[in-house]
């Protein structure tokens, strides 16, 4: 396909965290130079879950949009806004509940997971029901084509495509739309019209994909074509109608190994993590009161660091040569436990020394701030009124 568009978004449920940043957000970063982006904040799905504390979300959303931009976010480089601020979002997710079956919300594995999960809320609401249809909007009014996201979340965007799959299903067939079709390929001028119906016979008979991306390169390129005649020949490609939401895939965050102070996986659920605003007091503290291989009780026990949450934060902050000091003088008593955390705790604050210091210069400029999600509205609003109009237009709601 032609340019691809990132979509990812964030619940604002608390601070962020080293777990956030070495997962998601440098993945962001990177993304951010590659592609279009749009990051936005889902406060809206917040609310599904913590519909009875919405201070948590309130507080958190701006302290969220602060440690994006002060971990590098570029709003140079991609669109930061609020789900709230984009009310399209609500419209597209009830214009599709209505072609959406109960039972495929009920089969997302997260529906089930999670209310057992967070057993101490009643989540047998119409709203975390919905969870997954909110988010296929979100996603589908942008027409993203990919979509960040963790291995959990792997499901939501596949029942996003079976959704587009079904809208474009149900309203993708314009009336008259072969003709159209037909006379479309005729605008491509006899050599590139061949192409295409080979290409095309080449997909539909035999499902040959490459047939299929190249005669999409070609249409995608092809100047001084009407968009409407574009997307019907990109429909017509597969056989189906014109295809008015495009399907997403997920693109995988890479799975971040950041441990917590206790080595399980950091997060705020168990209560090990380092938040991107942690003092330099606090940093020192919660590695100092880290445990370790229970076997080194006293000073001249030796260990193992293969049995320390120590050594798993030094396998990511620590080069080659401190890691070999540390193996060593673990496994000798050659080094005492606060000996070994130093230079640990060193790599944390300097990570974190350039993000806080921009996020203080950000938390002292709120205008600042607020002008740069307004912006990001803004641009998401046009790209999101764009995909309703036609929306409203194939669901026979554009009145005049
Ligand atoms: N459900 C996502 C999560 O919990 C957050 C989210 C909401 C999202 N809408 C989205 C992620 C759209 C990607 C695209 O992480
Ligand atoms: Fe863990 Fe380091 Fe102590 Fe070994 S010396 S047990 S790796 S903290």
């Amino acid at each position: 396909m032609a340019v691809e568009r990132v979509l990812s978004g964030m619940r604002p449920t608390g601070s962020l965290h080293l777990g956030h940043y070495n997962g998601v957000l440098k993945n962001w970063l990177r993304l951010q130079h590659e592609h279009e982006c749009l990051f936005f904040v889902a406060d809206w799905h917040a609310l599904t879950t913590h519909y009875d504390t919405p201070e948590v979300i309130e507080e958190s959303v701006w302290e969220m949009v602060i440690d994006w931009l002060a971990a590098g976010v570029d709003p140079a480089n991609a669109t930061i806004f609020i789900q709230s601020r984009v009310p399209e979002h609500a419209e597209l997710h009830t214009l599709l509940s209505m072609i959406t079956p109960l039972s495929w919300l009920e089969r997302v594995p997260t529906y089930k997971d999670q209310q057992e999960k967070i057993a101490s809320k009643d989540l047998s609401t119409y709203g975390f029901l919905g969870y997954p249809l909110l988010q296929s909007a979100d996603i589908l009014i942008y027409k993203a084509t990919q979509v960040p996201v963790g291995e959990d979340q792997v499901p939501h965007i596949e029942f996003t495509r079976e959704i587009a799959r079904r809208f474009n299903h149900i309203y993708g067939k314009e009336k008259g739309f072969e003709e159209k079709a037909e006379a479309a390929i005729k605008k491509l001028g006899n050599k590139r019209g061949a192409f295409y119906e080979e290409m095309r016979s080449a997909y539909q008979t035999s499902g040959d994909e490459e047939a299929l991306e190249s005669a999409r390169a070609m249409i995608e390129e092809q100047q001084g074509m009407s968009l409407g005649d574009k997307e019907r020949l990109l429909g017509y490609l597969e056989g189906g109608g014109k295809i008015i939401l495009v399907e997403p895939e997920h693109k995988l965050t890479p799975a971040s190994k950041m441990p917590g102070l206790d080595g399980q996986k950091m997060s705020k659920s168990y209560n090990n993590t380092i938040s991107l605003r942690e003092s330099v007091d606090s940093v020192a503290k919660k590695v100092k009161t880290m445990p370790t291989d229970p076997a080194r009780i006293r000073r001249t026990d030796p260990g193992d660091p293969a049995k320390c949450p120590v050594w798993q934060l030094h396998e990511i902050y620590s080069n080659e040569a401190t890691q070999q000091w540390v193996q060593n003088g673990c496994k000798t008593a050659g080094i005492g436990c606060i000996e070994c955390k130093t230079p640990l705790i060193e790599s944390i604050l300097t990570e974190l020394k350039p993000i806080q210091e921009r996020a203080a210069q950000y938390a002292e400029d709120p205008t600042l701030v607020k002008s740069i999600v307004a912006e990001g509205c803004e641009k998401a609003r046009k790209l999101a009124r764009e995909t309703m109009r036609d929306v409203r237009d194939v669901m026979g709601l554009n009145y005049s």
